[in-house]
């Protein structure tokens, strides 16, 4: 077995989208490369309905999958193929934009007021992009969770994960999505797919991830007594961990536990012409939607 190395630690940046919501990106519109299949992960996580009750009002997509998880409140959508619906806590939906969807996603706050979730984007193959779009809501009561004799959990949204098929699946990127708590003090090993690229988006508590460059027994020891430890090495809530190749990830929970979601999927390797919601393999191709978008001619007439 092999120790992936974290390449880099960074924390989620504060962004507006849609008609003013405030979220945090985790990454988005950089190099998309470097996680490939990933294109772009938000936390829409907030608890001031001001801030994000104006939701994401009709917009397009064409050339992705996106994989929307919510953990609190709810959110309503509707689309242009005449789907409806009102994903609630706990719930997954994933939506292939392939040719072309019109949508919105309008979230409401629990009881509090408080709305937390997060949406995945995944990058389609060129032979996938003009695709028929569809989608498909998953219930959280419908997906599995594994629980180890040391108390860690495991809800298996997407991929295979200790014996265990998580609901959603052909997803073109082949994604692994899981959703891991780890008690306080608990040191865990989890395998991630060589072939895969990975990362971990903290949310809840605090651990350190070992890093196979670094002497790992010792900075694990350091960050459960409490003591200082290189922040790159110290990943609390809205950190990205972004892992270099190998077949597993390590991770020590803090006095807290430790709450992640563990994502991996195949790359795709091809080249990627992006513009907001649209993204496909050549600039061409994004001149040829957003003419289709003027011209009305962007999505196929339900049937
Ligand atoms: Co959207």
């Amino acid at each position: 077995m092999s120790l992936r190395p974290t390449l880099e630690t960074r924390l989620a940046q504060p962004a507006i989208e849609g008609a003013g919501v405030h979220l945090h990106r985790a990454f988005g519109f950089q190099d998309p490369s470097e996680l490939d299949p990933f294109l772009l992960f938000d936390d829409f996580r907030n608890d001031r309905p001001e801030d994000f009750k104006q939701g994401f009002p009709w917009h397009p997509h064409r050339g992705i999958e996106t994989i929307t998880y919510v953990l609190e409140g709810s959110v309503e959508h509707s689309d242009s193929l005449g789907n409806t619906g009102n994903l609630q806590s706990g719930d997954i939906q994933w939506m292939t934009a392939g040719s072309g969807i019109l949508h919105q996603e309008m979230p409401q706050g629990n009881t509090n007021g408080q709305m937390h979730g997060f949406q995945l984007w995944a990058n389609l193959p060129s032979s996938l992009k003009m695709t028929e779009p569809r989608y498909q809501d998953v219930k959280g009561a419908d997906i599995p969770e594994i629980i180890d004799d040391d108390g860690t959990r495991v809800k298996v949204i997407i991929g295979n994960f200790w014996g265990k098929s998580g609901p959603v699946d052909g997803i073109a990127a082949d994604p692994q999505y899981l959703d891991i708590y780890v008690p306080p003090g608990v040191k865990k090993t989890f395998p991630v797919d060589t072939y895969r690229r990975a990362f971990a988006y903290v949310f809840d508590g605090a651990g350190a991830f070992a890093d196979a460059s670094a002497p790992t027994g010792i900075l694990l020891e350091k960050e459960v007594a409490g003591q200082e430890v290189n922040i790159r090495d110290l990943s609390g809530n809205r950190t990205l961990i972004r892992f270099g190749t190998g077949d597993e990830v390590t991770v020590q929970a803090g006095p807290e536990g430790l709450r992640f979601l563990l994502v991996s999927g195949a790359p795709i390797q091809e080249p990627v012409a992006w513009h907001g919601p649209i993204v496909m393999n050549t600039q061409e191709e994004l001149r040829k939607a957003f003419a289709e978008l003027r011209n009305g001619t962007f999505i196929q007439p339900a049937h």
